[in-house]
């Protein structure tokens, strides 16, 4: 079996999990459960960032330490991704020894061939990207255009990686790795000029950090040892008995942020070049969520935690949210939350839309049929489904997961076509229950395809479906309306 390795960006732990966070991981929890039902060996991986001045600040404005800081944050992402069904394998932190050792070796082993040396520099540095940038990477006023802030001058005697020895290769590389394929642009505009990276930082800025082997003074960069948590976490030393039976490196997919695609697809295949290690398959940037339309920030407060969402709806479990996130947006292309639209969405597709399909034709195939209908059928609407089938798994081989949730639904849409068209009410009335048998047979057959394509969106509910189709389960609606009157105090969240 060939095996699908997955990993998503690790999150800074200086805050809680939003709704941003969580559609990455929600994305990527799809994709592999879909891999998983093709057949492959998948393993994901997620985890935590735990380094750096960031974390050291904010540690100290609440009093405590940046490890029980640390601790509690971590906490609340693997607790959201409870609540969120998302079923990773490994959750990696960055302060697991076992990471913090290895990265030392990453980093001696570049020393020794001489990829990493000691250089004195100046520059312009910012502090959220925690990294140094060039004039040209600046808004025409001077800012960080990420952050919209102006970046520090900086300078210091730090170790630098060689990473302009490996441009050519890169650029091979970025070419057929990144996704979508119209991001490539993109980082073959940043590689040009391509100057060495700094990969340290003095001891008296970052204390909260990987020291360099052998050197007090430096501590090693925090986007160096976030990155190599994708190798390190998966080595034979950090899973022990937990390791599976197959090979994981090189990586099938990195699935990461449209705003840290630059570290991935240059800084990360650098390093692994310089590694002289296998390279991902591929790096897959998704677009940003946005709430309201506006972009979420502490300082706007219009953050919103998944938790939060699934409480002022009253849900008990997240299926139609993971549906409504990983529909939010085209592959790589920025989406919106809204509670109005959430609602509107959650109620036209998969309440009205696939829930009432379900249940009026398992009702009525109890009442005219009592549960048991043969086996002739409809052959063009079957063809349909079929076609469904290679379409959404077409979508996925690209990561394109909304589209892939359009697809289905645009066979639930064809189908209640048919019900409507077919009228069977009408046929049994009419008597016709040749033609009732065959519609109801059709339409059942196809949902049976849908609760299977439905599954990695939906986990609870697809196997409610499931168990309703092919176990004679009790018939009841599998998707609930979202309450208006629950919305409407979502509002004053
Ligand atoms: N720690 C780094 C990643 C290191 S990976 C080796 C980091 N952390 S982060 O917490 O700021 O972001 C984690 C992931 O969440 C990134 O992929 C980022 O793009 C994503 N998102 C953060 N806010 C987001 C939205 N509003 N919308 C969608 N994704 C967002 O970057």
């Amino acid at each position: 079996m060939e095996k699908f390795y997955l990993t998503t960006a690790i999150d800074y732990v200086n805050g809680a999990p939003h709704i941003g966070h969580a559609y990455e991981k929600i994305i990527s929890d799809i994709i592999v459960r879909h891999f998983d039902r093709r057949g492959r060996d998948v393993y994901f991986l997620t985890g935590t960032d735990e380094h750096g001045v960031k974390i050291q600040k904010t540690a100290a404005a609440a009093g405590i330490t940046p490890q029980e800081l640390c601790d509690q944050n971590a906490q609340k992402f693997k607790d959201t991704w409870a609540l969120l069904d998302i079923k990773y394998d490994k959750f990696g932190r960055t302060t697991d020894p076992v990471h913090k050792k290895k990265v030392q070796e990453i980093f001696r082993k570049l020393l020794d061939k001489g990829d990493i040396y000691k250089h004195s520099y100046e520059g312009l540095y910012c502090s959220g990207c925690e990294c140094f940038l060039a004039e040209k990477d600046l808004t025409e006023d001077g800012l960080c255009p990420v952050h919209n802030k102006a970046p520090e001058h900086v300078s210091e005697e730090n170790y630098f990686f060689r990473l302009s020895k490996y441009a050519g290769r890169i650029k091979e590389y970025v070419k057929t790795a990144v996704k979508p394929e119209w991001r490539v642009a993109e980082v073959m505009n940043f590689m040009e000029d391509l100057q060495d990276i700094s990969v340290s930082r003095s001891t008296k800025n970052v204390q909260w950090g990987i020291p360099v082997p052998n050197d007090p003074e430096q501590t090693i960069y925090v986007w160096i040892d976030a990155l190599s948590n994708y190798y390190t976490q998966v080595s034979p030393e950090a899973l022990g008995s937990a390791a599976p039976s197959f090979t994981l490196w090189p990586a099938t997919v990195h699935v990461i942020g449209k705003d840290i695609l630059k570290f991935h697809a240059v800084y990360w295949i650098g390093i692994l070049l310089a590694m002289e290690e296998a390279l991902p398959e591929s790096i897959f940037a998704h677009g940003w969520i946005t709430i309201d339309a506006a972009k979420m920030s502490k300082t706007t407060g219009n953050v919103i935690a998944p938790a939060d969402i699934l409480k002022s709806f009253n849900l008990t479990e997240p299926d139609v949210l993971r549906y409504y996130m990983a529909s939010a947006a085209h592959a790589g292309k920025d989406g919106n939350y809204s509670d109005d639209d959430f609602k509107e969405k959650v109620n036209a597709h998969l309440a009205n839309g696939m829930g009432n399909l379900l249940n009026r034709t398992l009702n009525m195939t109890e009442k005219y049929f009592n549960g048991k209908v043969g086996e002739n059928r409809d052959s063009a609407l079957l063809a349909a489904a079929n076609e469904t089938v290679s379409k959404v798994n077409g979508h996925f081989d690209k990561f394109e997961v909304a589209e892939a949730a359009h697809e289905i639904m645009a066979l639930v849409d064809m189908t209640n076509k048919y019900v409507t068209d077919n009228a069977p009410w009408t046929l049994a009335k009419d008597g016709d229950m040749e033609k009732c048998e065959e519609v109801l047979s059709t339409v059942l057959k196809v949902m049976e395809t849908v609760s299977y394509l439905i599954a990695p969106f939906c986990p609870n509910i697809a196997a409610r479906m499931a168990n309703q189709l092919t176990m004679g389960a009790k018939i009841e609606p599998v998707f609930l309306r979202l309450d208006s009157e629950l919305a409407d105090k979502s509002a004053k969240r």
